[in-house]
């Protein structure tokens, strides 16, 4: 990446002193241009403090943008609405990785360098029996995706770019092989081996749902509304899962570790488990009568009860995700004649309440992707430990095109926050005889 242009800048002066640090000001081409901060500690001898990153960028970088205030979306310049209505998840695959969508005799390339690398090791299946049958598949993929880098050792070298780019097939290729092993394996099922004939989000579900008994067929309704989750969850710039990933990366670390990096980050209930945990939430709650309670709670500080669904750190107007998912949503369910589905009346009428209370409104608390997305998985079949699963499998080319983005950065250097120490100034240490 070339240097990022910088105009104008920022002048911050330690009060008490004549002494000032000038920031230049890096531009971005859309969105606030950030302060280069670089030269503080040098000037001032001072950092900078922001817990959670939540004003700090880490990386220059060309794939994702939001504009949380406006609720837009961008990969690589594409507006989400658009990818999610007239794109598929290959295409949006090439585009995340290579930064352009692919002409005809592009995408046909891509995609078969993606249907090729479906197939795991076979050594791969014995891992599983390592697990408990009861092992939530987060733990399953996280495991074994980590385990890959044991079995490609042909594309663990980080500085060779066509063994990244193997890499980066095998993830995207093989992370809905791996998710749908561990969803078998908690059933008792054998696994189902990939076919390469179906699309990607219909060789996921066919891996998820068939039996080698009978005959299956993938409903194309819900094809589409796979591709369409995947779509949705491809990438979201620098998140906790991304920013891990992308930590871990720049230490050195191969791929598949980094990956599995990204998967432990993702589990986490106020990032990917959140779909899980609406679902969970919902379920507590029981009836709508019960949600006024369920809203008191949440407001109180001591309950430490969150509305889970609602809420993100860069989305405070809406979340675009989450309002392609509520159409995909009501296509699923009339697809598969749900005509009731209480945890939808459940779920809408909370959003009708929490839409219309202070508490929420003056925080600036919507729905995010994952208030509809764990309702259309429970009506596809999937079981609420998957959920989080499939948005592993979704996120995995985004956290592979951030990888891949980090390490052919020249500026990339090991990621290594500062602190403000305020612990205990220098002590002598004491025997324990004489500790008091
Ligand atoms: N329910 C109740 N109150 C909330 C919620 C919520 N879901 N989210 C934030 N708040 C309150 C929070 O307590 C704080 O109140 P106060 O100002 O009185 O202290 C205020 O809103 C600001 O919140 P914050 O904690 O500063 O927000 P954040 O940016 O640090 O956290 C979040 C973002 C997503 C972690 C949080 O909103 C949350 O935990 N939401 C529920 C979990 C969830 O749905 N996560 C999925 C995010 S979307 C998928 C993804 O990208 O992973």
């Amino acid at each position: 990446m070339s240097e990022p242009t910088t105009s104008g800048s920022v002048t911050i002066t330690l009060d008490g002193t004549n002494k000032s640090s000038s920031a230049p000001l890096v531009q971005a081409s859309v969105g606030p241009a950030v302060a280069d901060i670089r030269k503080l500690y040098a000037d001032l001898g001072v950092f900078t403090f922001d817990p959670g990153f939540g004003m700090t960028a880490a990386c220059e970088s060309k794939i994702t943008y939001i504009d949380g205030d406006q609720g837009i979306l961008l990969y690589r310049g594409y507006p989400i609405e658009q990818l999610a209505e007239r794109s598929d998840f290959v295409e949006v695959c090439h585009l995340l990785l290579h930064g352009e969508l692919p002409t005809g005799p592009e995408l046909k390339e891509f995609q078969h360098n993606i249907t090729t690398h479906t197939m795991v090791h076979e050594q791969i299946r014995h891992f599983f029996q390592g697990f408990r049958r009861d092992a939530h598949p987060m733990a399953i993929l996280c495991g074994v995706v980590g385990a890959l880098s044991a079995f490609y050792h042909d594309s663990l070298d980080i500085n060779d770019p066509r063994q990244r780019e193997v890499a980066a097939f095998r993830l995207i290729a093989k992370i809905p092989t791996i998710a749908a092993m561990a969803y078998k394996y908690s059933i008792g099922q054998p696994f189902v081996y990939p076919r390469n004939d179906l699309s990607y989000a219909e060789n996921f579900l066919y891996m998820l749902n068939a039996v080698p008994a009978e005959e299956y067929k993938v409903n194309p309704i819900l094809a589409r509304a796979m591709d369409r989750i995947l779509v949705l969850h491809a990438d979201h710039e620098q998140n906790a899962s991304t920013s891990t990933v992308r930590l871990a990366g720049s230490t050195g670390a191969n791929p598949y570790a980094c990956i599995a990096a990204g998967i432990a980050a993702l589990w986490g209930p106020a990032h990917g488990g959140a779909n899980e945990a609406v679902l969970k939430m919902l379920g507590e709650i029981g009836s709508p009568e019960n949600i006024p309670d369920f809203i008191s709670k949440v407001k109180d500080k001591n309950s430490h009860v969150k509305l889970m669904g609602f809420g993100h750190r860069v989305y405070k107007n809406f979340d675009p995700r989450a309002k392609i998912m509520k159409e995909t949503c009501h296509e699923v369910l009339a697809e598969l004649g749900i005509k009731d589905e209480p945890l939808l009346d459940m779920a809408m009428e909370m959003e009708r309440i929490a839409l219309s209370d202070d508490y929420f409104v003056s925080r600036k608390l919507y729905p995010n992707v994952d208030f509809y997305s764990g309702i259309i998985l429970k009506a596809m079949g999937i079981p609420t430990h998957m959920f989080t699963v499939l948005f592993a499998v979704a996120r995995t080319v985004g956290w592979v095109s951030q990888w891949k983005e980090m390490i052919e950065d020249p500026a990339q250097r090991i990621g290594r926050p500062r602190q403000v120490y305020t612990g205990a100034t220098t002590r002598d240490y004491k025997d324990v005889a004489a500790r008091g």
